[in-house]
């Protein structure tokens, strides 16, 4: 039985060669699907598929149906992992993290970041606006960085609202309720770091999802993306604790289809209402300006060089707009701590033919945030 998909259609060569030059050294990978065998070999500047071979340097056990989620961008290898569907009969996480944007690239045409070959389009990074800019300005600004920071939004009255409510919730969340995000504390007890599905408990937080301004910033990119309350975690508020946490509230560099869903979510657009103010001290979002639309390699700090990163520091009342796979990440606090974010993502309509009420990718992860964060230790 043939196991690899086709090639997806209008891949560039010279991309193709980078990323085949880039995994030449990690040596073949052989996927091993029920009794069917695929060996991907990179030789120079090319990538050959051969059917039926076992002898790469790697192998990799899973079943057809992991297999074809792998191939066709719904699931991740990190998701296979997790879920104790992918194991390893020779080679390891290392290698396999090497070819995966090679794979991405081949069967989704999702192309390698590489920050030599980004287009910011002229524009700059740290660029803020108002509202008062008009959407084609906007829409130019989010579609070249993947990101957007618009100043003002909501007033002192409206966050300070919103953040009772959150004290609520907050006080009515129990870990493993299926309902909020727990870590570690540095004194060993146990945080609150993320409420989710806040808006199927309180109407304020809703009239904050449904609200005008939060809508013209989540479709400046496409008018038919919509709302999901009731899966996907709906709108979830991140709360920063302070420390050294053990967990997932300081979350390292990722995209949000990094649990897979990359062929049906993206490209999904998540506001942040900043319910606090962040920067440093506080916890703050860090994003790779450009990086929106590409496969990126798991351990990318150790493979490129010369990547962008910039800090978005925030008032109370500023929302961040972001195309769910652009690079970012949500470091430790160097500080209090305390910033208070609530994300209200819009999605593709096609999320509502795969993902049921209730549910979402981050599943797999919301009650086990110590052993996934335990896979980005070297
Ligand atoms: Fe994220």
């Amino acid at each position: 039985m043939v196991l690899a998909p086709p090639r997806a259609p209008g891949l560039d060569g010279t991309i193709l060669a980078a990323a085949a030059r880039r995994v030449s050294s990690s040596g073949a990978i052989t996927f091993l699907v029920d009794g069917d065998a695929v060996t991907y070999v990179a030789e120079g500047d090319a990538v050959t598929v051969a059917e039926g071979r076992d002898d790469g340097a790697t192998a990799v056990r899973l079943g057809r149906r992991a297999w074809d989620d792998l191939a066709g961008q719904l699931r991740t290898f990190v998701n296979l992992l997790l879920s104790e569907e992918l194991t390893f009969e020779r080679g390891g996480f290392r290698q396999l993290s090497d070819w995966d944007p090679v794979l991405r690239y081949l069967h989704g045409g999702v192309p390698p970041y590489d920050p030599a070959r980004s287009d910011l389009g002229g524009r700059d990074p740290r660029a803020t606006f108002t509202l008062d800019t008009d959407d084609a300005e906007l829409a130019a600004q989010l579609g070249a960085m993947g990101y957007l920071h618009v100043r003002g939004v909501f007033d002192a009255g409206e966050m300070a609202a919103a953040n009772e409510e959150v004290d609520r919730l907050a006080a009515e969340a129990r870990a493993g309720d299926d309902r909020s995000w727990w870590v570690r504390a540095e004194d060993g007890s146990t945080a609150l770091c993320r409420l989710v599905y806040t808006t199927l408990r309180s109407a304020l937080l809703a009239g904050l999802e449904g609200d005008a301004r939060v809508r013209r910033l989540g479709t400046l990119l496409d008018p038919a993306l919509r709302l999901a309350p009731d899966r996907m975690e709906g709108s979830a508020v991140l709360i920063k604790v302070p420390g050294r946490t053990s967990g997932l509230s300081n979350i390292p560099w990722h995209q949000d289809c990094g649990m897979g869903g990359h062929a049906i979510l993206c490209p999904s657009v998540s506001v942040g209402i900043q319910l606090t103010g962040s920067d440093a001290t506080r916890g703050n979002l860090l994003v790779v300006p450009g990086s929106h639309g590409h496969a990126i390699h798991y351990r990318w700090q150790d493979c490129l060089e010369d990547v962008p990163v910039l800090a978005v520091d925030t008032a109370p009342g500023d929302v961040t707009v972001h195309v769910q796979d652009l690079m970012h990440a949500s470091p430790e606090p160097t500080g209090a701590g305390g910033r208070r974010t609530m994300y209200v993502t819009y999605y593709p309509a096609a999320l509502w033919d795969h993902v049921g009420p209730g549910e979402a990718f981050n599943d797999l992860v919301r009650n086990r945030t110590e052993q996934v964060a335990r896979l980005n230790r070297p």
